[in-house]
């Protein structure tokens, strides 16, 4: 895992303090991960297929440990160095950059096979300075663009986020589509004030209509959050009783990023055997 840079830029959105508070709190961490399940869901990568996932304001690393625990491998990139410091602190699996989105990506295009962002987009519609170059339309075309072009043809990226206005709805949209992204808006729970969640969900290729944007869920949050539950349950079994996530580089996941590895084209992937994810006595 890159350890990133811990210098503060002037924007930092959590202290230390909130950093863990915000982790630890039981609350968030449901919301969160019901949210990541759901961004995964629409971002539909076929079961199976390996995929590296890019993780926008990727915080402490709520949704990460999912896209662990869901067999993707993931980077993440966030602008405060104190939740990273957290996410370094509970072990996540994915590579963490110390990065303000607002400013642009600048990886290799096509690195991702796709991405998810929770809770952070809104963050773009405040002006860093009163310079041009701060305002939110010149952040979000910049944003869109270098993300766009570090995703995969065809791909999906997927965002909730928290509009406070149609305004600023049409904003990020324009902004998207400018940067060529096709897609749009699904609202689940549209009719219920607790419930209701926006989500973002931005195509790249997949062109002659091929790239349908899903449909919303109606009704009461009831079934899904019972399914959710469940699979909570099942990764609070990853922790150790320190809380620490336990490891679950098993044969399946080590066979998952050494054919990721191959897929991007590295030479030097160890043949896979029957000795594969095999556990090696300790060395006394
Ligand atoms: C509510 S937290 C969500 C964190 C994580 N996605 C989760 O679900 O737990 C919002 C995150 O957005 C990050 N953020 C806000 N503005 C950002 C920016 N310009 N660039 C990168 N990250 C940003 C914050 O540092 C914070 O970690």
């Amino acid at each position: 895992m890159s350890r990133p840079e811990l210098q503060a830029p002037p924007e930092i959105y959590y202290g230390d303090i909130e950093a863990t508070k915000y982790t630890k709190n039981t609350r968030n961490q449901q919301i969160q991960a019901d949210m990541t399940y759901r961004a995964l869901e629409l971002l539909n990568i076929p079961p199976e297929e390996p995929a590296f996932l890019l993780d926008i304001g990727c915080g402490s690393g709520l949704s990460g440990e999912i896209l662990t625990e869901e067999g993707y491998i993931w980077a993440g990139a966030d602008i405060a160095p104190s939740m990273l410091e957290v996410a370094l602190e509970r072990e996540v699996e994915g590579d963490l950059f110390l990065q303000d989105i607002g400013q642009g990506f600048g990886f290799r295009p096509g690195s991702f096979d796709g991405a998810i962002s929770i809770s952070v987009l809104q963050w773009l519609l405040n002006a860093e300075t009163s310079h041009p170059t701060s305002s939110p339309p010149h952040r979000l075309n910049r944003f869109f663009t270098t993300l766009h072009s570090a995703l995969k043809n065809p791909s999906r990226a997927i965002f909730q986020f928290y509009p406070s206005s149609d305004d600023q709805i049409q904003l990020i949209t324009s902004c998207a589509q400018k940067a060529g992204f096709g897609g749009g808006l699904v609202v689940d729970y549209p009719n219920s004030k607790k419930a209701k969640k926006v989500f973002l969900c931005l195509f790249v290729g997949g062109g002659g209509g091929q790239q349908q944007i899903p449909k919303g869920l109606e009704g009461e949050d009831t079934e899904d959050s019972k399914v959710r539950f469940e699979r909570r349950r099942e990764r609070e079994r990853t922790r150790d009783r320190s809380g620490k996530r336990k490891s679950v580089k098993d044969r399946d996941w080590i066979l998952r990023k050494k054919e990721l590895y191959r897929k991007r084209g590295k030479d030097d992937v160890p043949n896979d055997s029957k000795y594969t994810g095999r556990r090696r006595k300790p060395n006394f």
